[in-house]
């Protein structure tokens, strides 16, 4: 069975095949235009898309070594993300899965994230069989899930302003590096002191202000962003650049204890043993190094995808309709487009 995954969400032009579960292709094209405006432009993420898809899918099928025709099902996200984007591998999908006479998989792109921690490039599929907790942690979203062993999952806790990514993103816009200053601030904060000054923490412990915040697993990342503000405009330029790794990595601290305490909370409140991390901001070593001690220490097993499939890529996509058609739970053919994600609540 071979799977053309297809991913144009956002800035990443992507193409994968999985094989019989396995990951036999994974190309990831990312697009460099969007750093001189320091921040991704939807108008010329689309047109780039366009530039790079066929060339990306043929790279895809021949890494695989296999001929299109080899394909049985090709599957694209369908959604959230910039709409021009998504349509644009979405249409290709389109096309390509008429041309073959193949039946085409949409893919909600965040439940691929969801379930990037499971991507095996072994024979096989290391299927979640029992109720996991899912943080995801990306450019956009911040959402902590429930997911039962049919693939269902319910929205716990998510962030009620910015993202996590994004909390990195603009605090690093400050600090003056380039867009995603994400890995800028991982690379940076490697050789920082993370106790250099203590950022905000809203709605966990350290924040107190809320008293129910044990019950509360949802996260806030617009006041760190205006305390980074703050701090740097009240500090000598000389003085932040003599501390630019403190700084990064007392940022970085900031999100990443966040993270941990609301993830681990959630995961003993729920009484569950096993812990998935995806989403670009899963690819954080800080990030990764917190999480696996908290969760030793609470005996939970902790789920993280290799870097590669932490950010946008196509394996997730391909990964997941293999996922959901092995257990019958996707109809082919049958989707509309969306630039937001649909979420089951409680
Ligand atoms: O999942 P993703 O590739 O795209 C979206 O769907 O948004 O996530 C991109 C986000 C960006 O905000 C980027 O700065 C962040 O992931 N990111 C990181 C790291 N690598 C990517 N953030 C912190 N540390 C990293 N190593
Ligand atoms: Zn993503």
């Amino acid at each position: 069975m071979n799977i053309l995954g297809i991913e144009t969400s956002c800035d990443e032009t992507s193409a994968a095949v999985v094989q019989n579960g396995r990951v036999a292709s994974n190309i990831i094209s990312s697009q460099l235009i969007h750093k001189t405006y320091g921040g991704v432009v939807p108008e010329l993420a689309s047109r780039e898309h366009e530039r790079l898809i066929v060339s990306v899918v043929d790279s895809a099928v021949n890494e695989a070594n296999i001929q299109k025709n080899d394909l049985d099902v090709i599957a694209a996200t369908a959604g959230p993300g910039l709409i021009g984007a998504v349509m644009v591998g979405l249409c290709f999908a389109q096309g390509l899965a008429y041309a073959l006479g193949k039946p085409l998989v949409p893919v909600n792109h965040i439940e691929a994230h969801i379930f990037s921690g499971f991507i095996q490039e072994d024979p096989g599929h290391q299927a979640p069989e029992k109720n996991f907790i899912s943080l995801t942690v990306s450019g956009g979203h911040t959402m902590l899930c429930v997911v039962d062993n049919n693939l269902r999952y319910r929205v716990i806790g998510r962030t009620i302003d910015d993202a996590a990514g994004e909390a990195f993103d603009k605090t690093g816009k400050m600090l003056g590096l380039d867009y995603p200053a994400g890995p800028v601030i991982d690379r940076l904060a490697r050789e920082g002191d993370p106790t250099f000054h203590e950022f905000p923490r809203a709605l966990t412990s350290q924040s107190r202000t809320s008293k129910s915040y044990r019950d509360n697993f949802d996260f806030s990342f617009s006041g760190l962003k205006t305390s980074v503000l703050n701090y740097l405009n009240n500090h000598e330029p000389a003085y932040i650049e003599k501390h630019r790794t403190d700084i990064a990595a007392s940022i970085q601290e900031a999100i990443v204890g966040v993270l941990v305490e609301k993830t681990v909370a959630a995961a003993v409140k729920h009484d569950i043993r096993s812990v998935s991390v995806a989403g670009g901001v899963s690819a954080n070593s800080g990030l990764r190094k917190k999480m696996e001690e908290a969760c030793q220490r609470h005996g939970i097993r902790l789920f993280i995808p290799k870097a590669v499939y932490s950010t946008d890529n196509a394996a997730m996509i391909a990964t997941l309709a293999d996922l959901k058609l092995s257990r019958g739970l996707v109809t082919p053919n049958n989707y509309d487009v969306a630039p937001f994600a649909s979420f089951a609540y409680c």
